[in-house]
């Protein structure tokens, strides 16, 4: 049948997703699949049935597309879609509920704060740093492509980074600064890909770093022994499966110096535009863009 590719929507993260969206619906296209972009920032969601569409593969990144709320929609009008469901959507994409799971089941993550904008006192800032050891990431709990995300070492700095956050989202967290590179795992179909290591002269792998930058070095193979690839492997799975991650998704992290990994978050629909890394770590395990994507959008026949 007809398959929508759901990109666009209305989160901060609308022009990552409208390059994703992009790029998987071409590929789909020259896989000779009926598909059609559909921009729910634009378009009732009934449409979908109306234009006959009976399955969506799911591009859209952020708040309204990756929480669970197309999810649940989808599940309502009967479609069936790509990846994770409603509840392991919404807890992915909130950094404050992944850390309580993980921690919960002791995971490995960073120490954290968590600050309600309601409640949050700026007296708080040197506290926070101290308790944290000094040097911290601020970032809105709901947020991806590390939009409304800051590095901080001093309490003004640390005071304008959550003020910052908070115009994003009504919770922040506060995590302690791991210092050390960045990896991140791809998983599709339950089978972790091949890690990636990610270096920026940034503060962090933030948003130009990601989609603008050209002095970002990604390594794939990330250059991991390989007890240690199979140990990073096994954790990003786990961590997966607690927040109920299904199909596909993304687990970043943090490794220190001691070689000791941190997870980051997972990320339910993660990126697939051009510079994009579920793409580049199916290429080393061999397989194509377009291979990945027909096998992303089976998940949706099982
Ligand atoms: N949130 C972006 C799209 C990613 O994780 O790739
Ligand atoms: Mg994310």
């Amino acid at each position: 049948g007809k398959v929508a590719v759901l990109l666009g929507g209305e989160s901060a993260e609308r022009e990552v997703s409208l390059a994703s969206g992009s790029a998987v619906l071409k590929t789909l296209h020259d896989a000779g699949i009926d598909a059609h972009g559909f921009d729910p920032a634009h378009r009732s969601i009934h449409e979908l049935i109306s234009e006959s569409f009976d399955r969506a593969f799911i591009m859209l990144h952020g708040r309204g597309g990756e929480d669970g709320v197309i999810q649940g929609a989808l599940q309502q009008l009967k479609i069936r879609y790509t990846g994770t469901g409603v509840l392991g959507s919404a807890l992915a994409m909130d950094k404050v509920l992944s850390k309580l799971v993980w921690s919960a089941r002791n995971m490995p993550t960073a120490d954290y704060r968590v600050l309600e904008k309601a409640t949050f006192n700026a007296d708080e800032c040197a506290l926070i740093l101290a308790d944290l050891g000094g040097t911290v990431m601020v970032k809105p709990s709901r947020e991806g492509s590390s939009i409304g995300m800051a590095k901080a070492n001093e309490p003004k700095v640390l005071q304008k980074a959550i003020e910052t956050a908070f115009t994003f989202d009504d919770d922040v967290l506060v995590e302690a600064y791991i210092d050390g590179p960045e990896y991140t795992v791809a998983i599709v179909n339950g089978k972790a890909l091949p890690s990636i290591r990610m270096t920026s002269p940034h503060d962090f792998y933030d948003y130009d770093a990601k989609y603008g930058s050209n002095t970002t070095e990604y390594f794939c193979p990330s250059g991991l022994p390989a007890a240690q690839e199979q140990e990073l492997s096994r954790l990003a799975l786990t961590a997966f499966e607690m927040l109920s991650g299904a199909g596909w998704g993304r687990v970043d992290l943090m490794r220190d110096k001691h070689g000791k990994f941190y997870l980051l978050e997972s990320n339910t629909a993660p990126g697939m535009t051009e510079t994009s890394l579920v793409p580049k770590a199916a290429k080393q395990a061999g397989m194509s863009f377009q291979d990945l994507v027909v096998r992303i959008l089976s998940q949706t026949l099982s």
